[in-house]
């Protein structure tokens, strides 16, 4: 059996909305939880809010809400947006809860009865932002290097933490775990920090100026410090200190964070814990600033769209791929839309999208629509090195996701999706198609491929969990199994012969960046001309339009303006339309086009043509219709 799976995100402050950032990590721990979960460990995955200190009164003050009231807002807005991003933690934990405040007070009584905390007068530089003290030392221009503001002189007795306790233990354990904080560059971050001698952690506050936080158990005169507080959740939320759940995963607890964090969660974490004869977590994961570049983002009614927005405008697993695929675990990134529609075009459209719209549309021409019966001598013979391309691609992943290499993970799986695109050109499909001799070769050809595909669909699952079921579908299995065991996805040959495969649909249609780049004045108005004659609501309504899928397109020969068409609009029919100066055929497949479906049939060139396309045409333009969202084929139109 496989040691179980721990993530955490941080828990986020209500002083703030959520943005890309919070969504960035939360959707890393959601992928690093689904990839775990790939290799049949058992999972958990936390996120939640901290709400309180300084910081969250002011933030209701703004508002002119109660700490109360205000936190039950921002913290419900957090917990909505996870299920919008396809993200589903295991447990959402609130700062404000009784099971969090019950265990920060166990711990405190338990660190101070060993007699690591003590009261003393201490007077400091402290910035209200960081709610921290600050030293001269750390200071820039003697102003606090967040938030640019000097700090202020105060003077107050508190509790302190003996933290410098433990700075050689912590070096230690540091040097003798190379991956406790990963990547590498944040280990030594942490490690040059540590080669100053270590203070003491303040960690309470006079009630006199904060109310809102956490009673300390040994005096009701002062609340907890908002990291001491905070930081507990992790084990908080598994129910410590003998939950079922905290025996279960806690021994594996890793941490997902940005830079901004590192400090708490490398130096106060692993003291805290230590100090309350709690084990240390394994790993400290620590990623890079997304940094929003405005110029390259679209703009709405003249306002900036929020990054966030992006998903509801291009999908919502291009979003998460690109995520996950443009930004080196640790290092910062800069996020734009032109970078984002890049990605789509290249990595989904093209390389992904066509070919498997290109497999299953061969799939259909040459086998009716079923995966084909291989001969078993020869299906090897005719592999050309496809499968142990699968089963290294299988393993690069699976060693750069444990590592949290995501894009290095994510560079493999297209890296085979390349080798399939090659093994399509050198194994020619069409040409063996050309001859009933090569019938059983054609057959293995396409059944590889399809294995392929597979095979992709799974591992492309923990980033792009949608796209994943549906590329199961079309291939005519089951997507509600757990098909993205690594363990399945090694097994060569899993797919059953014979199996129907629902029709082809484009996974990720192209985005046409013309009209980004240079926004086109609106065409002018055409005006009325050409009128007809009134009809009415009863006469239109005896057309039948019904919206159908390109399934097959082809140039008619000898006439250069007729695409001969299959589509399927409930049946599968043959229409013939002018659009070939207008359109590729290969382009036409797998979109969504409305029909007259009750037309007589009418032969052109030949071949009958059983219906007509709607598109809207005057002088050399063109446009086909299209239903904005996908519908069944068959769907009418009224
Ligand atoms: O620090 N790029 O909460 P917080 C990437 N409550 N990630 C970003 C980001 C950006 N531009 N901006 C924010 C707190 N993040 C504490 C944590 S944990 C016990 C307490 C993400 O709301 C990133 O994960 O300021 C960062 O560490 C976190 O939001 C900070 O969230
Ligand atoms: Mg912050």
């Amino acid at each position: 059996m496989l040691d179980p799976f721990y993530i955490t995100t941080p828990i986020y402050y209500v002083n703030a909305r959520p943005h890309l950032g919070h969504a960035y990590t939360t959707t890393v721990a959601d992928v690093a939880f689904r990839f775990h979960g790939m290799q049949g460990r058992q999972c958990f995955f936390l996120t939640g809010t901290d709400e309180h200190g300084d910081k969250i009164v002011e933030a209701a003050e703004r508002e002119k809400m109660s700490p109360r009231s205000y936190v039950d807002m921002i913290s419900a807005e957090f917990r909505r947006l996870w299920p919008e991003l396809n993200i589903h933690p295991s447990d959402f934990i609130r700062t404000t809860e009784q099971r969090h405040i019950a265990v920060v007070q166990q711990v405190l009584q338990k660190i101070y009865d060993a007699g690591d905390i003590y009261f003393s007068e201490y007077e400091g530089l402290y910035c209200f932002g960081c709610e921290r003290f600050y030293t001269e030392r750390e200071l820039v221009d003697g102003k606090c290097p967040d938030h640019e503001k000097a700090p202020e002189r105060i003077r107050e007795a508190n509790y302190f933490f003996k933290m410098s306790r433990y700075q050689d233990w912590l070096i230690d354990h540091i040097e003798k775990h190379p991956d406790f904080i990963r990547p590498e560059r944040y280990r030594n971050e942490v490690l040059a920090f540590l080669r100053e001698p270590l203070e003491d952690l303040c960690i309470s506050r006079p009630k006199t100026r904060l109310r809102w936080g956490i009673t300390l158990p040994f005096d009701e005169e002062y609340v907890t410090y908002v990291w001491f507080d905070a930081l507990l959740n992790y084990v908080s939320a598994l129910g410590y200190p003998d939950g079922e759940r905290y025996t279960t995963f806690w021994p594996h607890a890793q941490h997902l964070i940005a830079k901004d964090i590192l400090k708490p969660h490398g130096i106060y974490w692993p003291t805290m814990l230590r100090a309350a004869g709690i084990p240390v977590y394994q790993h400290l994961n620590v990623h890079g600033y997304w940094n929003v570049d405005q110029s390259k983002m679209s703009k709405s009614l003249g306002n900036v769209i929020e990054p966030l927005e992006l998903k509801n405008i291009y999908g919502l697993d291009a979003f998460r791929f690109f995520l996950m695929r443009d930004m080196t675990f640790g290092l910062d990134s800069s996020f734009s839309e032109e970078a984002l529609v890049e990605r789509i075009n290249a990595d989904l459209a093209n390389d992904l999208g066509n070919l498997f719209s290109r497999v299953l549309a061969m799939a259909h021409r040459y086998f009716k629509g079923r995966v084909p019966e291989v001969d078993p001598d020869l299906e090897p013979k005719l592999r050309f090195g496809l499968k142990d391309e699968a089963l290294q691609a299988i393993d690069d992943f699976e060693r750069q996701m444990e590592g949290f290499g995501f894009n290095t993970a994510l560079a493999a799986v297209w890296k085979f999706i390349g080798q399939m695109n090659r093994y399509v050109d050198y194994s020619m499909p069409w040409e063996l198609a050309k001859n009933e001799a090569s019938a059983r070769q054609l057959a293995a050809v396409i059944y590889n491929l399809l294995e392929g595909l597979r095979v992709v669909s799974g591992l492309i699952y923990p980033v792009m969990p949608d796209t994943a079921a549906r590329m199961q579908q079309h291939l005519g299995l089951d997507a509600g199994e757990p098909f993205y065991l690594l363990e399945r996805l090694r097994a060569w040959g899993g797919l059953p012969a014979g199996t129907p495969l629902p029709k082809a649909v484009a996974l990720f249609p192209r985005i046409d960046t013309r009209k980004k780049e240079k926004p086109q004045p609106p065409p002018e108005s055409a005006g009325l001309r050409d009128l007809k004659e009134e009809i009415s609501i009863e006469t239109f309504g005896r057309v039948d339009l019904r919206v159908a899928t390109v399934l097959h397109a082809e140039p008619v020969p000898r006439a250069d303006r007729l695409i001969r068409l299959e589509v399927d609009c409930g049946e599968r029919r043959t229409i013939v339309a002018g659009i070939a100066k207008h359109y590729d055929p290969a382009d036409l497949v797998g979109r969504q086009v409305i029909i007259v479906a009750n037309l007589k049939p009418a032969k052109l060139m030949g071949v009958l043509s059983q219906g007509m396309l709607l598109a809207a045409s005057r002088g050399k333009s063109l446009a086909l219709l299209t239903p904005d969202r996908e519908m069944k084929p068959g769907t009418p139109i009224r």
